[in-house]
């Protein structure tokens, strides 16, 4: 079998997490909102109309902050058709999705979620049909104390005290031209940067994200982001990233798709290049950082969604079952996420409910936890404090798109006593690995679990929703550091009491 060490010291540390990190998205799309989190006839659906059951799933996951309400939605939508009394509300056509919105959500009604989720939201304006009228006008109705019109209006409407929204996003995926509005990176850099000044005018506190590349792959990708930047850097705090991963990436070639993380973190590399260069032209002392506010694998459904017919309300819209091999996938993006936590303050796993997501349910049903479920969930409710370097001694390989792609990949968060460890081992061989923790004495292992199963493409399902689940595995405590067995394939999730 082949050996690796992976070796952490407790004072090599990368910084301190920003929880944000372990954010999630919740867009009006498919049936993400409707028959997703909220469904007023269902059983377990609460005075609200929100189901019970979802909200606790969500609530495991302990996600700080949801994006919302898009996404390409929020290009087109008009926040106020989705505030007041909900029989007035009106219906609409939803041209992103190609849909039609019923209102009966709100920012009202999702902000209240939230609450009962322990979640902060995430807001993002339109900047595509609207702009920045818009979305000061929205941040006075959410954040206002009382007094104004538009404050006024949401204490009407049932909500005396503010919603206290500290991260705007400013508009969505400026730079697609499938987007309503899109825009050139110019045009779009000084929108953002008036945008932005509107919104710091009435609050200095405010957050706000400049819109960067859709993906890596976009023609305008580096340009955008240079652009923008030059003409926004003052008066924005973060830059947005967006990927999301699928086989097609690389020509579906398997052992090339469990690399795909490494193109996740060189992407984040160059973008935080092009921060600090333009911050180094405007000779300034700020920095921005980088909100990855849309990752995931999605693929899946593509094919399926072609047949779905238009203007539905809630629409089974990009219902992805993701697979083992996603989720092995989907943990060592999470990793790259928490080894570039000195950059990345924010991210968000798009999305949450039903629309490529960690938890689907079925309408008047029951729901059933994803693969992808599973390495989020042990990032999220684990991996809080601060993330240490790791030294990793071990395997490599090569593929059809990599060379020398490191088999194991591997995050270690410290958090006071506790270390923990989510290893992957994306490679095909089984591996030996001993975790070595310099600086600290490692006590016991309080937890090791393993994420594994014999066929790639297995997933969960209604039917049979624990087939692919974390079980208890076992490592043990010698001399040199933690040893367990890595088989080829396979995600770790491990915690070690340090004194
Ligand atoms: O998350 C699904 C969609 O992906 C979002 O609406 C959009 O921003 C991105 O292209």
């Amino acid at each position: 079998m082949k050996k690796a060490r992976i070796g952490f010291d407790v004072g090599r540390k990368i910084g301190k997490i920003d929880d944000r990190i372990y954010g999630s998205f919740i867009e009006h799309l498919g049936r993400a909102v409707y028959t997703g989190i909220y469904e007023p006839k269902h059983p377990q659906a609460d005075k609200k109309g929100f189901r019970k059951d979802v909200a606790e799933a969500v609530r495991q996951l302990r996600v700080p902050i949801i994006r919302y309400p898009g996404g390409n939605f929020v290009s087109g939508y008009n926040w106020e058709d989705g505030v007041g009394p909900v029989e007035k509300r009106p219906r609409r056509l939803e041209l992103a999705w190609r849909t039609v919105e019923p209102n009966e959500v709100g920012i009202h009604e999702f902000a209240d979620w939230c609450e009962s989720v322990g979640s902060d939201i995430m807001m993002a304006v339109n900047l595509g049909t609207r702009g920045m009228d818009d979305a000061r006008r929205l941040y006075e109705y959410c954040n206002f104390e009382g007094g104004t019109a538009l404050s006024d209006l949401r204490i009407r409407n049932g909500r005396k005290k503010p919603f206290g929204i500290k991260v705007w996003c400013l508009g969505n995926e400026m730079d697609g031209e499938w987007q309503m509005g899109h825009k050139t990176a110019y045009e779009y850099g000084r929108l953002a940067a008036e945008t932005s000044k509107l919104l710091k005018l009435i609050d200095r506190d405010v957050e706000t994200v400049a819109c960067g590349s859709s993906n890596r792959d976009m023609p305008t990708y580096k340009h955008w982001e240079r652009e923008v930047l030059e003409q926004c850097y003052d008066v924005v705090d973060y830059l947005s990233l967006h990927q999301y991963y699928g086989p097609n990436h690389v020509d579906n070639d398997h052992r090339s798709y469990l690399t795909l993380a490494d193109n996740m973190d060189a992407f984040i590399r160059e973008v935080v290049e092009i921060c600090d260069e333009v911050g180094a032209k405007k000779h300034s002392d700020k920095k921005i950082h980088l909100s990855f506010d849309e990752w995931n694998v999605w693929y899946h459904s593509n094919e399926q969604d072609k047949a779905i017919r238009p203007w539905q309300i809630a629409p089974p819209q990009l219902e992805d079952i993701y697979n083992f091999e996603d989720a092995v996938l989907l943990a060592t993006m999470m990793n790259t996420l928490i080894n570039r936590c000195d950059r990345v303050k924010i991210a968000c796993l798009a999305q949450l409910v039903n629309v490529i997501a960690p938890i689907m349910t079925q309408p008047g049903g029951g729901l059933f936890r994803q693969t992808i479920y599973y390495p989020y969930y042990y990032a999220s409710v684990y991996g809080r404090g601060e993330a240490l370097r790791a030294e990793i001694d071990g395997p490599t390989y090569d593929c059809a798109r990599f060379t020398g792609a490191q088999a194991l990949h591997v995050s270690g968060v410290r958090n006071g006593n506790e270390l923990f460890v989510m290893l992957v081992n994306r490679g095909g061989e089984d591996t030996d690995v001993t975790i070595a923790v310099d600086g600290a004495t490692v006590v016991s292992v309080t937890e090791c679990s393993v994420l594994q199963h014999t066929d790639r493409l297995a997933v969960n399902s209604f039917e049979n929703p624990d087939c692919v689940a974390p079980r208890a595995s076992s490592a043990k405590t010698e001399k040199e550091g933690v040893r367990l067995v890595a088989p080829s394939e396979s995600v770790h999730f491990v915690r070690l009491a340090l004194r």
